[in-house]
């Protein structure tokens, strides 16, 4: 695979496990809101790449993504050192199936992830499409901890600051936060398979279309309650009422 050498400009530390990135936007970099690329660094002079689910909205002349650190992982342990000015590889070819041409028309559209699951997230909530597609837009973000709840003010101010989907984001933009493991956490606190099984979290296959990015586990059991209650998976060559995408092993 190809890949371009585009500078770093911005890091952002969320806490000790997570951090953000933006890279400059090579001029042929063409994606669609959803979509994940290999990115990298050349580790012992050879090449050494994840995928990553692009934050940024189509039209921005800068990529961001959101990472996990794991100590020991073979990237994400020197990744976090990246500083503006470094070099990093990125792949040509954004690819993915959480984008919106795999889903059949809805009303209520549901953007559930775990974790950094939520990156993809961040740019379909900026593209001006989704609000002609859907009524209501749901960000649903389940985390361990409140300082893994990335962006939160972006969203709490339900994306103010971004003029292009400002007004109706307000009016169609709806942020569910669930944080697992805080005891002084008084919201919600349960994962989303627990909330759908109890009834608590309402979707109906006729009007309501989901996606799903996160764990396995979560998206296996998620799935697993969504085929229960009547929804289809999609992708691009047959949309559904819900799409998925395995962001991480584990
Ligand atoms: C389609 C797709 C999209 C992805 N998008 C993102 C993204 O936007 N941001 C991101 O941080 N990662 C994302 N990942 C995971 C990413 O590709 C790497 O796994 C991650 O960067 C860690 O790389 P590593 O080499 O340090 O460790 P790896 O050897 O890749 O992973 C080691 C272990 O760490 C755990 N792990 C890895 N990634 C995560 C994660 N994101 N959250 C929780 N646990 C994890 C798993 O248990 C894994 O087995 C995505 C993966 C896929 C398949
Ligand atoms: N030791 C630590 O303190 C610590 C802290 C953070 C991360 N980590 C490690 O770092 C890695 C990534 O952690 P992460 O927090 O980003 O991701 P994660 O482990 O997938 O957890 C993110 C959120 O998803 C929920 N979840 C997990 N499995 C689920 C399932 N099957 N169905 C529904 N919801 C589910 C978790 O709830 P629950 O809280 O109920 O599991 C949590 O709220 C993991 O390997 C983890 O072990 C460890």
């Amino acid at each position: 695979m190809a890949f371009a050498t585009v500078k770093v400009l911005t890091t952002h530390q969320w806490n000790a496990g997570l951090f953000s990135f933006s890279v400059s936007r090579p001029a042929s970099f063409r994606f669609v809101s959803g979509q994940f690329v290999m990115l990298g660094l050349m580790i012992n002079g050879k090449p050494l790449v994840r995928a990553y689910s692009i934050v940024s909205a189509t039209w921005d002349d800068r990529l961001e993504f959101l990472s996990i650190i794991v100590p020991d992982g073979p990237l994400t342990s020197q990744l976090y050192k990246i500083t503006p000015g470094d070099e990093i590889l990125l792949g040509s070819k954004p690819t993915g199936t959480l984008t919106l041409d795999a889903l059949l028309p809805g009303k209520r559209l549901h953007l559930i992830g775990t974790g950094t699951g939520l990156a993809p997230w961040m740019s379909i909530i900026r593209d001006p499409d989704v609000y002609e597609r859907f009524e209501q837009i749901t960000v649903q973000h389940t985390v361990r901890l409140i300082e893994d709840l990335a962006y939160r003010d972006m969203l709490e101010s339900r994306m103010m600051n971004d003029p292009l989907i400002a007004d109706e984001a307000k009016q169609k933009l709806v942020y569910d936060q669930s944080v697992t493991k805080c005891p002084t956490w008084i919201h919600e606190n349960r994962r989303i398979t627990t909330r759908i099984e109890s009834g608590d979290y309402p979707l109906d296959p006729q009007t309501d279309r989901v996606m799903l990015c996160g764990s396995m586990g979560m998206i296996k059991e998620t799935g697993a309650l969504l085929e229960n209650l009547g929804f289809v998976e999609g992708a691009h060559s047959h949309p559904g009422t819900y799409v998925l995408e395995r962001a991480f092993v584990g």
